[in-house]
């Protein structure tokens, strides 16, 4: 089975830790603004998203995410890595929204600890990550240096798991699919879903898949 790995980073830590599981992995790693060929995607059994938390950004992120893979996840299965301060809590019901979107592939999720270096920060940054102190209850220090040994230890646990994995068959290989042109949501069935349960687009942005 072949794996790839991409990530989202802003400050450098989810790119580590991306960097550390695709060395673990012996595959390609790139950050999810990079270009990729489709033909390329096709033949990754295993698509593992490695992602910093960013309060409100974190759901329009795996939107984007989500578009950019439209349709393309076919056949693979599906790992979320995200990293936070303090969003353990969250992390798995946007790992569940991830999974809605991309269902229905094998999915395993993974949160890791993250880092924060108060003063990389920029004015907005610092001024958001305030807001999110309020709402939590939180106080925001500087958390330290990138921690090698858990990125080390989510690495061998995914290793481990992809071992035991197939590539799952898919069960609607031979149904009807539309997918939404505007933000990517793949519907299966005879007919496309009145509206889109993602962005709420009507039926008339569907597009039939082939
Ligand atoms: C503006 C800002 C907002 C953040 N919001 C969250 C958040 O809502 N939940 C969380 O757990 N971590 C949050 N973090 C912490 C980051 O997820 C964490 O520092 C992560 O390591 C950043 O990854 P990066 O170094 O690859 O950019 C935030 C960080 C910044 C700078």
């Amino acid at each position: 089975m072949r794996s790839i790995v991409t990530y989202e980073t802003q400050h450098g830590s989810a790119k580590r830790l991306a960097q550390i599981i695709a060395n673990k992995l012996d595959c390609l790693c790139i950050n999810v603004d990079t270009p990729f060929q489709a033909e390329d995607e096709s033949v990754y059994d295993n698509l593992i998203l490695v992602f910093g938390f960013r309060g409100p950004y974190t759901a329009q992120l795996t939107k984007l995410f989500m578009n950019k893979m439209k349709g393309k996840l076919n056949y693979k299965n599906l790992i979320v890595v995200g990293e936070g301060l303090f969003s353990e809590k969250e992390f798995p019901s946007v790992a569940k929204g991830i999974q809605d979107m991309a269902s229905p592939y094998t999915f395993h999720s993974y949160f890791m600890k993250g880092q924060l270096r108060v003063d990389t920060l920029t004015p907005e940054e610092q001024a958001l990550l305030g807001k999110f102190s309020e709402l939590t209850g939180m106080k925001i220090t500087d958390m330290g240096e990138f921690k090698e040994e858990d990125a080390e230890e989510i690495a061998s646990q995914i290793e481990e798991l992809l071992t035991g994995l197939s590539v799952p068959e898919d069960p609607n290989a031979n149904q009807v699919k539309w997918i939404c042109t505007v933000c990517g949501y793949v519907h299966t069935g005879e007919e496309p879903p009145e509206k889109c349960p993602l962005c709420g687009q009507p039926k008339e942005v569907f597009k039939k898949m082939e």
